[in-house]
């Protein structure tokens, strides 16, 4: 794993924009792996900055996989982690939203989404470079301590820790849905380059598990320990319960 420290959350998001640029100047046709969440947004704000200056690469051949989704919104309902993505990154880069997969939360078909999710991942060839957020208390997508490291895309009911965290989103807590379809910890770790980004102190003891803990499911976030190119870049808050 290599552990970037960095000063500064916009130099996240620089060097995390350059990474994701990099990949897509080498395979036009990247798959790319989205995380929603406010630790992405500069990011996404940088990327769709220089696209618009005519800095960037085409997005044109680009496909899109998020990690997670609500299960029980409306559909287009601004929440949902695909209006979401679209809103916050790939409108802005033009990407047409038929390139922009998430898992499908219909309720009649809840039983197959996972399978069906991971099957879609799979015939795009995979994905290259996948960006992943970290909870504060160590998860992944919605991968919550004690989920197993093998773990495909799967239904899951949230915590009363993260539907409180994500009550912001919604306006009150009685709003926020109580399940969602999660990437797995095993599906992540399948994609060729995991790229974490934390910035904030909020996210220190996290972080600092994750990287320098036992690989374990108490911190489903050090599986990027098992990965053979994962990136974490932090910024100076997110590095300082780093040994
Ligand atoms: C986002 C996701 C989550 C977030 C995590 C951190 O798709 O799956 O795991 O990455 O909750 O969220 P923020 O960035 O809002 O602190």
């Amino acid at each position: 794993m290599e552990v970037v420290p960095l000063t500064t959350a916009e130099q996240v998001a620089v060097l995390a924009a350059d990474v994701i640029e990099a990949q897509v100047r080498r395979t036009p046709a990247a798959v790319l792996g989205l995380a929603t969440g406010s630790t992405p947004l500069p990011t996404y704000r940088e990327l769709i900055r220089r696209h618009r200056a005519g800095a960037g690469p085409s997005y044109d051949e680009v496909r899109c996989f998020n990690l997670d989704e609500y299960v029980g919104l409306p559909p287009g309902h601004e929440q949902s982690y695909l209006v979401t993505i679209a809103r916050e990154l790939t409108d802005g880069l033009g990407i047409d939203p038929g390139r922009v997969h998430g898992p499908d939360p219909d309720e009649d078909r809840l039983a197959t989404a996972g399978e069906r999710y991971e099957s879609l991942i799979v015939g795009a060839g995979g994905v290259d470079v996948q960006l992943l957020g970290i909870g504060s208390d160590g998860h992944l997508a919605f991968n919550e301590p004690g989920s197993s490291l093998a773990s495909l895309t799967r239904l899951k009911t949230l915590t009363a820790q993260t539907r409180a965290d994500n009550a912001r989103f919604f306006g009150s807590l009685e709003k926020v849905p109580r399940h969602v379809l999660t990437q797995g910890l095993g599906t992540i770790l399948r994609a060729r380059h995991l790229l974490l980004i934390a910035t904030g102190a909020g996210k220190a003891e996290a972080v600092a598990a994750a990287v320098e803990g036992p690989v374990s499911a108490s911190c489903p976030a050090s599986v990027l320990q098992l990965h053979r190119h994962a990136t974490v870049l932090l910024d100076e808050p997110a590095a300082a319960a780093l040994a």
